[in-house]
């Protein structure tokens, strides 16, 4: 490899300047084009074929939270005990065996079959929240849809009352804070200990209650596993309960105004999926690669070696760029082009491997009910702006807001009729 370039070569805080923010594609491109041309581009990983290599490869860690916690120093961290060992619990942050054995637990909650039976709580959430704008002809579609849509339907399946949904949103975010800033700050670790602790609170009275007087929720059947087979501990249910609502809610509100936000700028597309909504299913697809929540995740290396081309140490990080495989031109031909009807697009939106995202296909049903839902309540949809702003982070991908208008038809409620799900 060559020596870098400092002055030439991109960085990855490029992707947080304006332009960075507004495009990483082409931030992207260039630590593409740089890595071709011969340049060491450090931890960053853009190449889908590296991106899949390294997300199956055993030689690496998901195991981050120490590594992610360190620049806070013993002091603060001291400080804020129940910080490290909440995150530590989660089944995103575990190797195996550990991981296989939290993951086989929830994975029976996120199956196909699963989620087909929660499809029609998705259709009577989504119907319940157009009702309730459909004739003011104007919203922010981020915050009255795309935002409560994916967190009242992981809430119910978990069985957190809906009353108690806003308080617990609050707490899933400081993981969100915590773990993807990248660079954690010693106000966030506080407050973050402060919600875990309410966090506990709260679901000890929610777990004696579930216990006394079982339900067909997941939080049930979490706690029969950790009483009865002592497959889980209490602390492991905590962790991973918060979990679920932040893998859940966050990620699956980005992808819904992502694709919202996609539709709007390809007119076309637009166009081509109201005539065809046999397309829903590949437009989903397409939007999950165009334009993906997750953009980036990370792993340690357990041992020195060779990963992806590069010289790893044991302990040092690679930063795996799904947003940026998922533009590869020697994976998808035409990358940027937004096509709802592309064929062959296995993107890596919900990662490769060991933990590829356990929601998938519930955040596939949720996506293809919306398309649905807003292609057929909310006639003539327009953008309002000509930019909206994105959130300032590197790994999650989500506009901030998105204004938008439709000719307001007169109230409908329950008029939703959902083509998919067959
Ligand atoms: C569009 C929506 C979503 C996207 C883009 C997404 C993306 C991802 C990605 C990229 C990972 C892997 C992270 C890594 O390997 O470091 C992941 C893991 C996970 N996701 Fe999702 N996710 C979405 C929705 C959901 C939903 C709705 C749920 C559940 C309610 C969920 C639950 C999980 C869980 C439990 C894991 C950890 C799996 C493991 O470690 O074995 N996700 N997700």
């Amino acid at each position: 490899m060559k020596e870098s370039a400092p002055d030439l070569l991109p960085s990855v805080r490029d992707l947080l300047s304006p332009d960075g923010l507004r495009d990483p594609y082409a931030v992207y491109s260039r630590f593409r084009n740089a890595e071709a041309a011969g340049h060491d581009i450090g931890q960053v990983v853009v190449r889908y074929d590296q991106v899949v290599g390294l997300l199956g490869d055993r030689r690496l860690s998901a195991e981050r939270v120490a590594a992610v916690l360190e620049p806070l120093g013993t002091e603060v961290r001291e400080r804020c005990p129940l910080v490290e060992p909440t995150l530590r619990g989660i089944v995103a942050f575990r190797d195996a065996p550990d991981h296989t054995r939290i993951r086989a637990l929830l994975a029976s909650a996120f199956s196909t079959r699963m989620v087909k039976r929660v499809a029609d709580m998705i259709e009577g959430i989504s119907t319940r929240l157009l009702d309730a704008v459909a004739a003011d002809g104007e919203a922010d579609l981020h915050r009255a849809y795309s935002y409560p849509l994916p967190a009242l339907v992981v809430g119910a399946m978990l069985g957190v009352p809906q009353a108690d949904l806003d308080r617990f949103k609050s707490w899933a975010l400081d993981i969100v804070f915590l773990v993807g800033s990248g660079s954690p700050t010693e106000q966030l670790a506080v407050s973050a200990q402060e919600h875990f602790a309410e966090m506990r609170e709260y679901f000890r009275a929610l777990v004696a209650a579930r216990r006394g007087d079982p339900g067909d929720d997941l939080l049930s059947a979490m706690i029969g596993a950790a009483d009865r087979e002592r497959r889980l501990s209490e602390d492991e249910i905590f962790s991973n309960v918060t979990f679920l609502m932040t893998a859940g809610h966050e990620t699956a509100t980005n992808m819904l105004s992502n694709g919202v936000l996609a539709l709007l700028r390809h007119p076309d597309q637009l166009e081509r999926l109201r005539r065809d909504r046999s397309l829903v299913a590949s437009a989903a697809e397409e939007i999950l690669r165009f334009e993906s929540p997750v953009q980036m995740t990370s792993r340690r290396a357990v041992e020195d070696g060779e990963f992806a081309a590069r010289r790893v140490k044991a302990g040092d990080a690679l930063q795996l760029f799904l947003g940026a495989a998922n533009r590869d031109p020697d994976r998808f031909p035409g990358p940027d082009r937004f096509d709802i009807a592309r064929t062959d697009n296995r993107h890596v939106a919900f990662a490769f491997g060991p933990h590829f995202c356990l929601g998938a296909a519930l955040a596939r049903e949720e996506l293809r009910i919306a398309l649905d839902h807003l292609l057929e309540r909310l006639p003539g949809l327009e953008l309002t702006v000509e930019e909206v702003a994105w959130q300032p982070t590197i790994d999650f991908r989500g506009p901030l807001s998105l204004p938008v208008r439709w000719r307001p038809a007169a109230a409908r409620a329950g008029s939703a009729r959902s083509k998919v799900g067959k």
